[in-house]
């Protein structure tokens, strides 16, 4: 593999610039082999991340999938920022040796904030009891432990090698949980207690709903026992690595759901910018000598609510993903064809083309056309350099349209000093749900390329319809396209 086009840049990022599952897994697994350190900065067990080794498929939800790569002497790194659930760290470390693998690189931080059966149970009841104004997030119990995080009452994992310590947080980080657990009806509280990932009921008390004394043995006892020597200050390793080794970032989820610049508050609890990605595994953005912000072309998904402008057949297809799933759809759906007249099956024949399954959660991602008004806001933070995925999806379509702006047909909404009227036309809006969910797309339409692209090996090799796209997108919103993914494997991947 030729690197040249990173030139002598040694700390390198790959965050995604849509609502995630744009395909970085595949960019960062390209990218692995030049690098020395691989870390990860924001997120958790929300992510989902699919890796073929050894003819096996493996999804990756806490690992960074440089493990793979851990006989090669790559180190994996999960960082501070990181919502760390210890049981599932231990799943798929026993998945990743019993495949043959090894993990002697791998380290965690001491600063991870620990997920905890509380912060699962409360993700999930939270779900439940908001019925159809749930974010639909991925019940990991992400959201709860950065919460604490922010309400000083976090456990972290340095916090597992000290028995008392552990036993005392815990109890004043449940101390008002548990009032609130007690509201819920207590057979559905059994019912997630009872799930593998909580604890599979080892957990649950009739009374105190989670029994302190069993979580402390097993996190203090044997989780702690089986981590300890991957635990570290990460930190020190980053910053005595900076200019030195080769560093990859690996972003987590995508700039749309981040917590700070995101479509608010359908938004995971992380900034999943590269501000966040630097900062969660303890470096500044500013160390980082390039980043790639991976789109995916020229259609986009998303995964759980939330408003998405640019949605094949709109809110009829929110509603068709949330009863589906892949298997229902590929029987039912299986003949429809990426030109068909109506936009709902348009964007299910475009699904089941790119195969837009959550790797985490097995929800069908919805589909939409690739929305220039977004893209302009991702690169306000993560900057002008972008790889392009999933290109070869479309190549059976005669017409691709592209959303190069706004038109708002919402009631007049007041921001302070500013009215927003009907009709106004936006080329770019801060993406908060509830003005999003109000905004028309206007589009261009470009007719298509219909012909395979897949063993395209060089700009050139594409298709002048596929060029003039994306040169019109770099003309509209001033990104440089550095690599096109015109497939899931590693040599299809051609760089600019
Ligand atoms: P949470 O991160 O589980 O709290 O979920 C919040 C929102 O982020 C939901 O809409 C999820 O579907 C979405 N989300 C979280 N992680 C991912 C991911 O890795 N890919 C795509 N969407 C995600
Ligand atoms: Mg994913």
């Amino acid at each position: 593999m030729n690197y040249s086009f990173l030139g002598d840049a040694k700390t390198v990022a790959v965050v995604c610039n849509q609502w995630g599952d744009t395909g970085k897994g595949k960019i960062i697994d390209f990218l692995t082999p030049w690098a020395d350190i691989v870390a990860r900065g924001t997120g958790g067990a929300n992510a989902g991340h699919t890796v073929c080794y050894g003819g096996k498929v493996f999804v990756s939800h806490l690992l960074p999938s440089s493990i793979f790569h851990d006989r090669d002497g790559k180190m994996s790194i999960i960082g501070s920022g990181v919502a760390f659930d210890p049981r599932q760290c231990i799943d798929e470390l026993r998945i990743v040796h019993s495949g043959g693998c090894t993990s002697d690189h791998l380290r965690i931080s001491r600063h991870s904030k620990l997920v905890l059966p509380q912060h699962i149970l409360l993700d999930q009841l939270s779900g439940v009891q908001s019925g159809s104004d749930a974010i639909g997030t991925t019940g990991r119990g992400i959201g709860p432990a950065y919460a604490d995080y922010y309400n000083r009452c976090s456990l972290f994992v340095g916090d597992l090698f000290h028995r008392d310590t552990f036993a005392k947080k815990l109890r004043l980080n449940l101390e008002e949980k548990i009032v609130r657990l007690r509201t819920y009806d207590r057979l559905l509280v059994k019912q997630i207690c009872s799930q593998p990932r909580v604890g599979g009921e080892a957990y649950f008390h009739p009374e105190s709903i989670l029994d302190q004394e069993t979580i402390v043995e097993e996190y203090t006892g044997s989780f702690a026992n089986q981590l300890r020597d991957y635990v570290t200050d990460t930190r020190e390793i980053m910053h005595s690595a900076l200019g030195k080794k080769r560093i990859l970032l690996e972003g987590a989820q995508g700039y749309l759901l981040s917590i700070d610049y995101g479509s608010y508050p359908y938004v995971t609890s992380s900034d999943c910018s590269i501000e966040g990605l630097a900062k969660g595994v303890g470096l500044s953005a500013r160390n980082v000598d390039r980043t790639f912000g991976v789109v995916k072309a020229f259609y986009m998904t998303r995964v759980g609510k939330g408003a998405f402008p640019t949605e094949f057949g709109g809110s009829a297809s929110d509603e068709h993903c949330a009863r589906m799933n892949r298997e229902k759809e590929t029987e039912q759906y299986g003949g429809v064809t990426v030109n068909d007249p109506d936009p709902l099956r348009q964007g299910i024949a475009i699904r089941l083309q790119g195969d837009e399954y959550g790797a985490t959660t097995g929800r069908p991602r919805r589909v939409g056309w690739l929305d220039l008004p977004l893209l302009r806001q991702s690169l306000r933070v993560n900057g002008n350099d972008i790889i392009l995925t999933k290109l070869d999806v479309l190549d059976e379509c005669d017409e691709i349209q592209i959303c190069t702006a706004y038109r708002y047909a919402g009631e007049q909404f007041f921001f302070g000093r500013d009215t927003i009227k009907s009709g106004e036309i936006f080329q770019t809006v801060f993406p908060e749900n509830s003005f999003l969910k109000s905004c028309e797309p206007i589009y261009q339409s470009f007719p298509g390329w219909l012909c395979p692209t897949n063993n395209a090996q060089t700009y050139g090799d594409l298709p002048s319809n596929m060029r003039a796209i994306i040169e019109f997108i770099e003309r509209e919103t001033g990104a440089v396209v550095r690599m096109v993914s015109v497939g899931p494997d590693r040599e299809q991947t051609v760089i600019r």
